[in-house]
């Protein structure tokens, strides 16, 4: 079980160098940058979050990882509030954050410190968990011997080893070269097969969501709600076994999810060329709220 839900989440942050505002000053002006999210993953689920630049998602995914808590509103996991990181959940950020003093072996044994697992045990596991990445051979190389693909590889088998109920992804591919991308998105979804997580997935990619996505939810341009949840209404083998990004279901759900992302492009866009007290969350709070969300294991602290 690893039911994720967001009942009307929001999120403020301060406005820094807003005029009006002194530093520590608790009545400075703030920002939504979440507006009421209200989101439902269900277990076993791949669900991916698409959105433009700023619109919130990883300000929604920490909140699932409990790295921070909202302002307002609530995040369930199985019914049960989430207070703070924990080891039922993994977060793979887009920089690998690997210790370079540490082989990949032990970059992937690390967590497995943490929960207190006896030696030789870490070392199986964590030898398991690369092979499943497809790292076997490179268990003895430190980070500064491996591709950017390689390494991303290791920051995955470390989140596996610790067996985490959710899996969250913040943009884990995003600054992977396209072929390693598209590798990377295979394997990921064959690990997924194998270990049957929950797994929450951030992108400002369509292609991206399309291919690995059992669900896709678009967030408005800031502040961040859930604009709309659409099915990917193509079978998980098929997207193994063929080129499925030439078919015509792919090809009619990106271009249905571009019709549903471009408005949030260009309002984000804008938002970035003007300053923040321009930003009124008038406009999401207008938009029809979707229900339901989810994850984490958190590596920032590293
Ligand atoms: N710790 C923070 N303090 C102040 N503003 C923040 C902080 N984290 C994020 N923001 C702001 O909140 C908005 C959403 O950020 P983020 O969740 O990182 O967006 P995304 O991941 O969708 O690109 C942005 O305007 C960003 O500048
Ligand atoms: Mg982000």
């Amino acid at each position: 079980m690893n039911n994720i839900e967001a009942i009307n989440v929001k999120k403020t942050f301060k406005i820094r160098n807003a005029k009006t505002s002194n530093k520590g000053d608790a009545s400075a002006p703030k920002f939504y940058a979440l507006d009421g999210v209200n989101l439902n993953i269900q277990a076993g689920e791949f669900f991916v979050i698409l959105g433009p630049s700023g619109c919130g998602k990883s300000t929604f995914l920490d909140l699932i990882g409990g790295l921070t808590e909202p302002d307002e509103g609530e995040i369930l996991i199985d019914g049960k509030p989430v207070e703070g990181p924990g080891l039922d959940r993994a977060i793979v950020f887009q920089q690998p954050a690997l210790f370079p003093w540490r082989t990949a072996l032990n970059n992937v044994s690390f967590l497995l410190e943490a929960k207190k697992v006896e030696k030789n045990s870490r070392e199986e596991i964590a030898r398991k968990y690369l092979s499943l990445v497809g790292l076997t051979g490179f268990e003895d190389r430190f980070p500064y011997e491996l591709s950017g693909g390689m390494k991303q590889r290791v920051a995955i088998a470390r989140a596996l080893a610790i067996n985490p109920e959710i899996l969250l992804m913040d943009e884990p591919f995003a600054a992977l070269d396209a072929q390693t991308r598209e590798v990377m998105q295979i394997d990921l979804l064959k690990i997924r097969d194998q270990t049957q997580k929950t797994v929450l997935f951030i992108t400002h990619s369509i292609d991206e969501a399309v291919f690995l996505a059992d669900r896709v939810a678009v967030m408005t341009a800031r502040p961040g709600v859930i604009k709309t949840i659409i099915d990917i209404p193509i079978p998980r083998k098929s997207r193994l076994s063929n080129d499925v990004r030439i078919t015509r279901e792919f090809i009619e759900t990106r271009h249905k999810l571009w019709e549903l992302l471009k408005e949030e492009v260009v309002k984000a866009q804008k938002y970035s060329k003007s300053s923040i007290e321009d930003c009124t969350p008038a406009d999401s709070r207008s938009i029809k709220k979707a229900p339901v969300l989810s994850i984490p294991l958190d590596t920032r602290s590293e």
